[in-house]
């Protein structure tokens, strides 16, 4: 990353939550750490907390303590005068008009030019209304500088109220002016999806359904729901993991080169995979997706509460804890593979990994199984131990050919001299650059939910479409097994580490 020359001011609504105080500022005091922000640069916190900049900065001391990226601290001094705080009510236009004199006046004692983001770290019912505000502030006039918006996600509940919201910000915003989060697209390790395929000469020739037999994605998380039980509770894994940061993975995953490394040409080639998902038909859901929710378990003596037992959490919940589904990409490169797709809360670790099955060899010379349990795989780690595994047979050394499957791998951690950059430090530096690469497009979150609808549906309204219930600290529903096609064939089950492999790994 290279230092940006253009001004700006960062504005983040929601200042007071968790994400600006685990995420956000940590990640603008790493890039300030770094010399990748201008000399001038202001942060407004904006929030309906009644904060001081004072008492802000306060908290903001702390939370750079607490949850720095970097471990140099002897910058905060200098980095906090930067942080200015305004109360604003959501609602009201009088609070925008303060929030407007505020910025401006902060622009003059500091000589900080117009450039101006606004990222909304809000609940997701104000996507709407605050950027409706500041367009009614003339806060999203370009006249003085560029004026960006970033929205976190969820974009939208489902497909109605995702076309609502694009419209309504659509009516005063220009596309280009808008930057939809997706924190996993901001990940070293997925980026390293297109590095991986795309500078490698031996790996594209294979990445396809003549010698590719299935596609694996893989998020398991040990936590459970935490403090945020009355979001999951309307939301579920479905909507929190798959809808957007899963099927960005697998849309990397399976893309056509880009043509160059423009944001619109990586963009356009998502956008083709989004497009050729084959279209789950509702009376085929119970084959392609399985759906369960965790309920209490005892682990190593410490019992764990079930999902129903958590706070915000309604103890009739029927919101799904893990979420697993079989699609196919219907293109010329695909056609006919299977993508598998799971994600959960309370599952035995926390791994997110791609997994590329390739195709038994056409003819058993050896002791080799025919179901493909010794078949290569080219495991790409996102988190933790980052890296790549690649298995393959080896002769057993003594008499005859028994074959075993070994492992060749390379973790991220060995290229000790480079510090891997949080997924936030990325997408923020990248939204003060104007690149757009790493965040959704409009249609790709639109198509994303079309895709998934039928899946919604039937789960929000069909009470006979089983929810399976797992003990906490187990990989899911077993039914999630009978969704991978092939005998015999099971999920991978992953360990922290990323050459374990089974199925009880350490919590
Ligand atoms: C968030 C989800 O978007 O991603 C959370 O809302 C989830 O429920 C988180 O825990 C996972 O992110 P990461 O970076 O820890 O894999």
């Amino acid at each position: 990353m290279t230092p940006t020359n253009d001004q700006f001011i960062y504005v983040i609504f929601g200042a007071s939550g968790d994400l600006t105080k685990r995420k956000l500022i940590p990640a603008l005091y790493s890039l300030y750490v770094l010399d990748l922000l201008p000399d001038k640069f202001a942060i407004m916190g904006a929030s309906r907390s009644d904060y001081s900049d004072a008492s802000f900065r306060e908290v903001m001391i702390k939370a750079i303590h607490e949850f720095k990226e970097i471990e140099e601290t002897k910058h905060i001094d200098r980095f906090i005068e930067k942080i200015f705080y305004t109360p604003v009510r959501f609602d009201e236009t009088a609070s925008y008009q303060k929030l407007k004199q505020r910025i401006e006046g902060i622009r003059n004692d500091f000589g900080i030019s117009g450039n101006t983001i606004f990222y909304l770290s809000t609940p997701p019912a104000l996507y709407g209304i605050i950027p409706g505000q500041l367009a009614a502030a003339g806060l999203n006039k370009e006249d003085d500088g560029w004026k960006r918006l970033i929205i976190e996600k969820p974009f939208g509940y489902d497909l109605e109220s995702a076309l609502l919201l694009r419209d309504t910000l659509l009516e005063q915003w220009d596309e280009e002016q808008l930057f939809r989060i997706d924190h996993y697209l901001g990940k070293e390790t997925v980026q390293n999806l297109l590095v991986t395929r795309f500078s490698n000469g031996i790996f594209e020739p294979l990445w396809n359904r003549n010698f590719i037999h299935h596609v694996e994605i893989t998020s398991s998380e040990s936590i459970g729901v935490e403090k945020r039980g009355g979001y999951y509770d309307q939301s579920g894994a479905l909507r929190d993991m798959v809808q957007n940061h899963l099927l960005q993975v697998a849309a990397l995953t399976a893309m056509e080169p880009p043509s160059s490394l423009e944001p619109e040409a990586i963009r356009n080639e998502i956008l083709k995979v989004f497009q050729s998902l084959r279209p789950i038909k509702y009376k085929d859901i119970e084959k392609v997706a399985i759906r369960g929710q965790y309920v209490a378990s005892t682990i190593r003596g410490n019992v764990i509460t079930g999902y129903r037992e958590e706070e915000g959490v309604s103890t009739d919940s029927h919101t799904e804890t893990y979420a697993a589904i079989k699609f196919y990409i219907d293109n010329w490169r695909w056609g006919g593979v299977p993508f598998y797709i799971r994600t959960g809360k309370r599952l035995p670790t926390r791994v997110n990994e791609v997994v590329i099955h390739f195709k038994p060899t056409p003819h058993f010379l050896f002791s080799q199984d025919t179901d493909c349990k010794s078949c290569n795989q080219l495991v790409i780690r996102i988190q933790p131990d980052e890296g790549i595994l690649l298995k393959f047979g080896m002769k057993t050394p003594g008499a005859g050919f028994e074959v075993e499957n070994v492992s060749m791998d390379f973790h991220y951690s060995e290229l000790s001299s480079h510090r891997i950059p949080s997924a936030y430090e990325r997408l923020i530096y990248d939204s003060i650059k104007g690149d757009s690469t790493l965040f959704a497009r409009s249609e790709e979150v639109i198509q994303a939910w079309k895709f998934l609808m039928p899946v919604i549906d039937a789960w929000r309204n069909g009470k006979d479409v089983p929810l399976h219930g797992y003990p906490a600290g187990t990989w899911g529903p077993e039914h999630a097994d009978d969704l991978i096609e092939g005998r015999n064939m099971t999920w991978r089950y992953p360990c922290k580490n990323l050459s374990e492999h089974g199925g009880y790994c350490e919590l």
